[in-house]
């Protein structure tokens, strides 16, 4: 039998991920407005993180000094360009550009950071991927307009884009509009999304749920993406404007029907009702039908349906970090994972923050997806959270780490030999950074690890990981040497 030639296509765009509100600090610095996630204290995998309405004296806040990249971003960046990444995915924190996010002028100061930010990227060749919105937006909105369930931040989030899109035109060509947009589908994610005001979320996915105000929210962000992506192909048609989906694989626990349709259910309310709207221009036929059984009434204005056909996206993307099951019998056991809890699967080990790692699920979910939509596909987190010890001479063997992505990066080759159109891949919080979920530092993703806990004690230097040198050949030979085996000869 010949053996078929598994690879990677030349152009493969090799990179890490990040947010502001997760790595930038400087909170309140040159005209910066409050963000919702500057209200948001720090917690533990057992401990929520609480929503405050106002900043308390003596509570911690982890996005504030976060890992100072505000300050710190060249070094961060030449190390970026040290490993060889083609492309880093970062975002625009809003109420950096509009403080208070109903202005009427940028703030100038705002837009110079983000100028010297991209400048730094281009020395380093560096082509920046733009998340416009990360799960934040500015605090005010949250407060005055009940964030996105309010048409009017609509209009505020295109005014956003627009600024974005007319400053950054010879700078950037690769956009998302939102992060994990399908955050809204679960009773989770509301206060992450801006979708709710403040005070009905004292501690984050706690608060009660209010499915007809999220879908009305998600309904807003849907607009608001398609009128971005309409607006960006205009300013300059050759912008690459993508969804981005927090892409849950879920498996049937057993053979039993009831079990593998209820799998393509979550499926498709889950993954595909999001990507549906962005990608085909409107809302599918499922969900009609559960908007329906379930009594919601999302309102729309004449003129919407126009506005998702018209607003396609160009490429999809996607987190995608583990699968659980899914079963029609309510007695089986649960396990955690980004976002939303699912069942235990035998077959699958879990990470200590209980997130089952499936390389496998990668594969399937690429080819799941493609065989939908086929267009580009860019995995724009995946990674391992886990817990690093420096060793005496400051060294940090993350070898699980290394073993993790090792894996993913195999399964994402069989997807492109599977025929998937996979064209980048940015791990997970390539720098050590605030963890969304929790609030910690000791939640740790990087090849660049940062001396800061979950107090906030620390130095703030940067050093090496094993995984850094490992990475850096990965990039180097376009995902052909995955042997971590020869990491100590990299290092020398
Ligand atoms: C994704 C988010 O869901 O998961 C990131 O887009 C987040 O912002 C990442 O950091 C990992 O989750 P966590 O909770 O470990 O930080």
């Amino acid at each position: 039998m010949n053996t078929f030639v598994k690879k990677f296509p030349e152009n493969f765009l090799w990179g890490g991920a990040t947010a502001a509100n997760q790595l930038e600090g400087g909170y309140n610095e040159a005209g910066k407005g409050l963000s919702t996630s500057d209200m948001l204290t720090a917690g533990t995998h057992t401990t929520r993180r609480r929503v405050t309405l106002e900043q308390e004296v003596g509570s911690n806040y982890p996005s504030h000094e976060a890992i100072d990249y505000y300050h710190r971003y060249a070094e961060d960046i030449a190390l970026f360009g040290e490993m060889g990444f083609k492309v880093f995915r970062m975002s625009i924190a809003w109420s950096r550009i509009f403080p208070n996010g109903d202005d009427t002028e940028p703030n100038e100061e705002g837009l110079q950071f983000y100028d010297r930010v991209f400048a730094e990227l281009k020395k380093h060749n560096i082509e920046p991927l733009v998340t416009i919105s990360h799960y934040e937006a500015p605090f005010a909105l949250a407060k005055t307009y009940n964030g996105w369930t309010n048409r009017q931040l609509v209009d505020f989030y295109v005014r956003y884009c627009e600024t974005l899109f007319n400053r950054y035109k010879d700078t950037v060509k690769y956009w998302l509009t939102f992060n994990e947009i399908n955050i809204l589908t679960m009773p989770f994610g509301s206060f992450l999304a801006g979708a709710i005001p403040p005070e009905q979320s004292e501690e984050l996915g706690a608060g009660p749920d209010d499915e007809q105000k999220r879908y009305q929210a998600l309904h807003h962000q849907f607009i608001a993406s398609a009128k971005a992506v309409k607006l960006g192909h205009e300013i300059n048609p050759d912008f690459q404007i993508g969804c981005m989906i927090a892409y849950l694989c879920s498996y049937p626990l057993t053979a039993n029907p009831d079990d593998v349709l209820l799998a393509q259910q979550k499926d498709n309310l889950t993954n595909f009702l999001c990507s549906d709207v962005q990608v085909r221009g409107a809302y599918p036929g499922f969900a009609k039908r559960y908007f329906a059984e379930q009594g919601l009434n999302i309102v729309m204005e004449a003129g919407d349906e126009q506005i998702l056909r018209d607003g396609r996206v160009d490429f999809y993307t996607c987190s995608y970090y583990s699968s659980t099951c899914v079963s029609a019998d309510p007695e089986q056991e649960q396990i955690g994972g980004n976002l939303s809890m699912g069942l235990k699967n035998p077959y699958l080990k879990a990470s200590e923050w209980e997130w089952q790692i499936d390389p496998q699920g990668l594969r399937w979910s690429m080819n799941n997806i493609y065989n939908r939509y086929g267009i580009p596909i860019m995995v724009v987190e995946n990674g391992l959270g886990a817990v690093d010890t420096v060793e005496a001479d400051g060294s940090i063997h993350d070898a699980y780490r290394i073993d993790y992505l090792k894996q993913h990066i195999e399964a994402m080759k069989e997807a492109i030999a599977d025929g998937v159109e996979l064209v980048g891949y940015t791990p997970w919080g390539c720098i050590d950074l605030v963890s969304a979920g929790t609030g910690e530092m000791k939640k740790r993703y990087g090849f660049i690890h940062v001396d800061k806990d979950n107090d906030g004690n620390g130095t703030l230097n940067r050093s090496r990981k094993d995984s850094f040198h490992w990475y850096k050949q990965v990039i180097a030979s376009n995902g052909e040497q995955l042997d971590p085996a020869t990491v100590e000869a990299l290092k020398a």
